[in-house]
């Protein structure tokens, strides 16, 4: 592994390209949840020791190499210096021939934040002259950003053609304690899986089938499985166009012995901000919308869990950030910590809601491995070669 620990390198006055995943909760332009900024102090702190001039690339959100207000790092960038105790320099502009005329001015063993990359048209399209441009802002690349590697991006993927390319500190620790996961994995194994990222996520299921027990489909993604095995789940979040993928989904759990579970039991509101019900499926109206499982659908996932060596989790159950709302995510976590804590299980969580709601129940030290990373995470367990891995391993 090409990493900036194990080699000796001299960056005094050198400029790195940091790429980081400070894709952070955000309520009303407040962080809500600092878990992805905190883990990558500890390659700023190396960099800064070695006097380099840092350059640090993320993104938020996904604008569509379009700029939106609300999606700007500017808040990220001020908690970074607050938790560094450090000055943190802040572009508010698109990458332009003035951007390095900008970096060039800081003194070495300094930070320098650009604005939200994914606000750049050519990084989500990976486009070569955006990703040769962006690599003339530096002199090494460090991609430090694990979480965001399942994605062929600029920054991510193309900036490794024209610079030379490491592995950061805490990527190396998360590819590291997967392998070791992904090679000691026991029998039986299950997957529970929910959250509101549903379009990237549903097509996963599909593939895991073959390597899970059991699957169980919480959150935005049990909604769609309901909806399209023919369920009313009123105003609730989905994904309207998989009718066909969740009936290969239903078919391959067959072929392949993977047990579903999706919800027998939701609790239900008309608004994010109110108050829930208990419902069985069909009785959800048209103005309600799911917001958390019911306590029918907790039960089937503990004797799940009860039966299980090895528990992966990635996605909340429901709408947590709301106490009315919380009650599964929390169940869930209660039940996985106290397997784990009494050496029944060996359980890994991974993804940005997923850490969010670990920390707001105190859980964090109640698995045996927490990734910051979801959808990268999932993609791992595929088995897939991740583009941004890939990348920096050909780079040597
Ligand atoms: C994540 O939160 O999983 C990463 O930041 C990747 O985000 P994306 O799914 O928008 O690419």
């Amino acid at each position: 592994m090409n990493s900036i620990i194990n080699n000796n390198l001299d960056l005094k006055g050198k400029k790195v390209l940091l790429r980081v995943d400070l894709n952070v909760p955000m309520k009303n332009g407040a962080i809500t949840e600092t878990s992805r900024i905190e883990k990558i102090i500890p390659t700023i702190k190396l960099l800064l020791k070695k006097e380099a001039k840092i350059i640090i690339m993320s993104h938020i959100g996904r604008p569509k190499g379009k700029v939106i207000n609300g999606m700007s790092l500017k808040p990220i960038s001020e908690k970074l210096s607050l938790l560094l105790q450090k000055n943190v320099f802040f572009s508010e502009n698109l990458i332009t021939e003035n951007t390095l005329l900008e970096i060039n001015k800081i003194p070495n063993g300094s930070i320098f934040m650009l604005e939200n990359i994914r606000f750049n048209e050519g990084e989500e399209t990976n486009d070569s002259d955006f990703s040769k441009k962006i690599s003339t802002l530096g002199d090494i690349y460090v991609n430090d950003a694990f979480s965001c590697s399942h994605r062929s991006h600029a920054s991510v993927e193309g900036i490794t053609k024209y610079i030379p390319s490491y592995f950061g500190l805490q990527i190396t620790e998360e590819i590291n304690a997967l392998k070791k996961i992904t090679s000691e994995i026991e029998k039986p194994v299950s997957l529970i899986i929910g959250g509101s990222k549903i379009s990237t996520k549903i097509n996963i299921i599909n593939n895991l089938i073959k390597k899970f027990n059991n699957i169980i489909i919480v959150g935005g993604m049990g909604n769609t499985m309901l909806k399209h095995t023919g369920s009313n789940i009123g105003k609730s979040i989905c994904e309207n166009e998989c009718g066909s993928l969740i009936k290969e989904i239903l078919e391959n759990s067959k072929k392949y012995n993977c047990e579903i579970t999706i919800p027998k039991d939701v609790i239900v509101s008309t608004s994010l901000n109110g108050k829930g019900k208990e419902k069985n499926i069909n009785e959800i109206k048209d103005n309600e919308m799911i917001l958390d499982i019911g306590t029918k659908t907790i039960s089937s996932i503990k004797q799940v869990i009860d039966n299980s060596k090895t528990v992966l989790w990635n996605g909340p159950a429901g709408y947590f950030e709301n106490p009315s709302f919380q009650y599964g995510t929390k169940k869930i976590l209660e039940i996985i910590s106290e397997k784990t804590k009494s050496d029944k299980i060996f359980s890994v969580a991974g993804g940005g809601e997923t850490v969010a709601a670990i920390n707001k129940f105190n859980k964090l030290n109640s698995f045996t491995f927490v990734s910051t990373a979801g959808g990268a995470f999932l993609e791992y367990l595929e088995g897939k070669t991740l583009p941004g891995i890939n990348a920096l391993n050909q780079n040597v």
